[in-house]
């Protein structure tokens, strides 16, 4: 199915009509946030179901009930999409943790009010589009009957569902009110998992001892979070994502983009994030 069949266009950018639907947009705009509720924002396969599991723990000091208990969509659930209009979310108690996909321009008026903390993740966009490619083959509401190199194309202009990878990290790289924002990369976290908690328990003002730093990074593993049938996706039902050939949680690793990309289509994607990004002065942990 194409991208007529499949998505709508909100604010010039393509989202899955399965999950976005004109009423939870309207809810989303007329959202009221608090000032010591949580957003974790990512652009789709940066690390945000990894970032579902971290906080949630760092909140609540290490103890996995959350975790073990409330799938990652309802635990930590996506501001701006439909199942979410179900929850109510202004009985919660603080702090309230939320996600979103959407650009920073996109964010609410009330977002711009009450100045929220953020957690933005990032991570190198070849392996963002290389996780992508796979995520789409496995789901019926993302495009996904088109060539690697067509939606190659379509990535790198930001017509995939979501946007433009480059548009959505200027724009939250970008964002007034800093402070606010907490800017950490997948391979950050690769790299140094206890150290990311660690800085993660600062940005939230929620101090912990070391052995609980310690005990959340080994709980979010990704061996271990594999086997957590609340994150792992088990609990969507096959036809809305197959997971009988790839699993979600699908390898978890930095630069699986060399596994999948030809020669050709690293120096093409070379090329545009040179030109797309050459005024943006932040060091990423991939470069
Ligand atoms: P891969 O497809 O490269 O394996 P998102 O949650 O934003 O959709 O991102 C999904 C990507 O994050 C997938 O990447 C998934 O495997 C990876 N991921 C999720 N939890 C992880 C963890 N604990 N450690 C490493 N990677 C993780």
């Amino acid at each position: 199915m194409t991208e007529a069949d499949l998505y709508i266009q909100y604010k010039g950018i393509y989202l899955p009509s399965l999950v976005h639907t004109a009423y939870s947009l309207k809810q989303y705009e007329e959202f009221i946030f608090r000032p010591d509720d949580i957003i974790i924002a990512t652009y789709p396969k940066s690390g945000t179901t990894w970032m579902q599991e971290i906080v949630p723990l760092v909140v609540s000091g290490g103890d996995p009930e959350s975790v073990e208990s409330l799938p990652n969509w309802d635990r930590v659930p996506w501001l701006e999409i439909h199942q979410t209009s179900d929850l109510a979310l202004s009985k919660r108690p603080p702090p309230r943790m939320f996600a979103t996909h959407f650009h920073h321009n996109m964010m609410p008026p009330s977002f711009f009010e009450v100045k929220p903390k953020v957690i933005y993740v990032m991570r190198n966009p070849k392996d963002v589009f290389t996780s992508s490619f796979h995520f789409n083959g496995m789901t019926t509401f993302l495009v996904n009957e088109m060539s690697q190199s067509e939606y190659l194309k379509k990535f790198l202009e930001g017509k995939a569902a979501y946007g433009s990878w480059f548009d959505h990290v200027k724009g939250w790289l970008n964002a007034e009110d800093k402070e606010n924002v907490m800017y950490i990369a997948y391979e950050e976290m690769i790299t140094d998992l206890k150290d990311s908690v660690s800085r993660i328990s600062r940005f939230l003002e929620k101090p912990l001892d070391a052995d609980i730093v310690e005990k959340i990074a080994d709980r979010c593993l990704f061996k271990n979070m594999k086997q957590n049938n609340m994150s792992n996706y088990s609990a969507v039902p096959e036809e809305f994502m197959g997971q009988a050939k790839l699993d979600f949680l699908r390898k978890g690793i930095v630069g699986d983009w060399k596994n999948l990309l030809t020669d050709a289509e690293v120096e093409l994607f070379d090329a545009i994030y040179q030109n797309k990004m050459k005024d943006v002065k932040y060091e990423f942990a991939w470069d």
